[in-house]
């Protein structure tokens, strides 16, 4: 997405945003290229951690448990995974990756040790749910697992025998799998080797780690049949220099390389999850804006060692990370999740699109009970976020191939940050093409008119998502206030897409 023309709506410092009456007006095309990249399904990733209530309590309550479960596996939870087809989850972190020992988490469940989760509240884990539960799950549900290995504090021999373990087919450790009660082997693709290694996963530069990195993945073998897609410890959010040193000394040796980015100001207060100014608002959506300048940083950096575009950035954390919700363990890390997550969420999947030449996946951090989470649980009950809501309507987008489009809006300018009121992406797949638009103003509808660039479609169909107040959310127990509808708000004339997008709304409308 290009934009063409850029006028700058200026907000003073403090200054609530009033919007003039008028639309906005948004012009812009779409170019269909048969040279596009197409967005890899891995784009719509989960980050599934040993943190707070995401694993135990979020996905997993145990055979015994009250809470209607499928092995252990929460029944509510299992559905809403099918739902947005979700297509790879990491796991065991995060920073508890680098603390974790895969053997204390396989075996009768009663006699698995107990260790305390020093990243995160302190609280003891009993390693119920491991290696096991985690690749079950996954093929109960078909999604592609990614394991973060343990680099910081473990062993070159601990990472090969847990890859040995899961994946290959006679052995020792095949042996003790069967042991253990799985015959055949795990299929397991993707692999981490370390995570944040530059920081809880071990404090190291990035000269260090390109060498421990070039150690370790040596030890992460291929066996009956399984190919890891190995995947390095990339650097904090703009850190080109880690992504050079990496580049240079192991890229022969890498399919990827991670990237963390959290939509964060100010790390001491984050800031309320829903009670938040009209300029808070904006300045997160400037923000969001930003990580679009850090993928571009990392992927220059990444063509002058890789022009051919093989090595993967991993997008393998991102999101919104507020302040806990009042009254809980400030180790959890449970926010509420509102229109403004939804958002944040539309906006940066559609910047991730424009990148899938590099960017080959992305997991939101996390799936649920944590930061920006698809979902809530509390007891038996679950709630669907606004962003859930999001990741469902943009299903159409997966596997599908990128249609380049540029757009001509108004874009607000707020402490630096540059913030287009209106973010757009497109795509094809099976002779139908997919428009997702968001409106991130709080008081402006606007007026669209794309030109088609030559697609012969004549009928639109769309859904939205949209909600009276940024600051809603939903809540237990309670009507949703903001799922998907319909939106037959679109029509197609003379090769022209043409809409009005209420303010804060995002839609996607399905062309053929
Ligand atoms: O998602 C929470 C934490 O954020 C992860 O454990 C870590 O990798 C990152 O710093």
């Amino acid at each position: 997405m290009s934009f063409k023309k850029i006028s700058l709506t200026l907000l003073a410092a403090g200054a609530a945003v009033v919007g003039s009456a008028a639309d906005l007006k948004v012009s812009g095309g779409l170019h269909p290229s048969a040279d596009a990249p197409v967005i890899a399904k891995e784009m719509y990733g989960q980050f599934t951690e040993h943190l707070g209530n995401c694993i135990y309590g979020g996905i997993w309550v145990g055979e015994d448990s009250k809470i209607p479960n499928t092995s252990g596996y929460r029944n509510d939870v299992i559905e809403a995974i099918r739902e947005l087809k979700v297509p790879v989850m990491r796991w065991p972190g995060g920073c508890f990756a680098d603390e974790y020992h895969w053997m204390d988490g396989i075996g009768p469940r009663s006699e698995r040790p107990r260790m305390v989760n020093t990243n995160w509240g302190g609280t003891v884990e009993d390693n119920s749910f491991g290696t096991h539960e985690f690749l079950n799950l996954c093929e109960l549900v078909g999604v592609e697992p990614y394991i973060s290995g343990n680099v910081g504090s473990g062993s070159v021999e601990e990472i090969q025998k847990w890859i040995e373990y899961m994946t290959a087919s006679d052995g020792p450790m095949a042996l003790l799998r069967k042991k253990n009660g799985r015959e055949k082997p795990w299929k397991v693709k993707y692999f981490g080797v370390g995570n944040e290694t530059w920081g809880c996963g071990g404090n190291m530069t990035a000269e260090y780690y390109s060498d421990i990195y070039r150690r370790y993945q040596t030890y992460c073998k291929n066996y009956s049949g399984n190919t890891l897609y190995k995947i390095a410890s990339g650097g904090n959010a703009a850190d080109y220099h880690w992504t050079e040193v990496c580049m240079k000394n192991a890229a022969s040796m890498m399919d990827g390389i991670s990237f963390h980015y959290y939509y964060v100001d100010d790390w001491n207060d984050k800031g309320s999850a829903t009670n938040f100014s009209d300029e808070n608002y904006y300045m997160t959506m400037g923000h969001v804006y930003d990580i679009n300048e850090a993928i571009k940083g990392h992927s220059a950096v990444m063509d002058k060692y890789d022009p051919k575009r093989r090595v993967g950035l991993m997008i393998d954390e991102w999101g919104t990370w507020w302040n806990v919700e009042p009254g809980t363990n400030p180790g959890h890390l449970f926010q509420q999740n509102t229109m403004r997550d939804a958002l944040v969420a539309a906006v940066s999947l559609n910047i991730f699109h424009n990148h899938a030449a590099r960017v080959k996946m992305a997991n939101i951090a996390q799936f649920a009970n944590v930061l920006q989470a698809m979902l809530l649980t509390k007891e038996g009950q679950m709630v669907k976020t606004p962003t859930f809501y999001v990741f469902k309507m943009y299903i159409p987008h997966m596997e599908a191939r990128l249609v380049p489009l540029d757009i001509d809006c108004e874009v607000l300018e707020i402490h630096g940050r540059k913030a287009p009121l209106v973010s757009a992406t497109a795509s094809q797949k099976d002779g139908v093409t997919t428009v997702s638009l968001a409106n991130i103003s709080l008081d402006k509808a606007a007026d669209i008119d794309l030109d088609l660039g030559g697609i012969a479609a004549s009928k639109v169909k769309g859904e939205i998502i949209s909600s009276k107040n940024i600051h809603d959310y939903n809540d237990f127990g309670l009507a949703e206030k903001v799922n998907i509808v319909p939106f037959n708000g679109a029509k197609i004339k003379n090769g022209k897409l043409s809409l009005k997008l209420p303010a804060r709304s995002i839609v996607t409308l399905s062309l053929n």
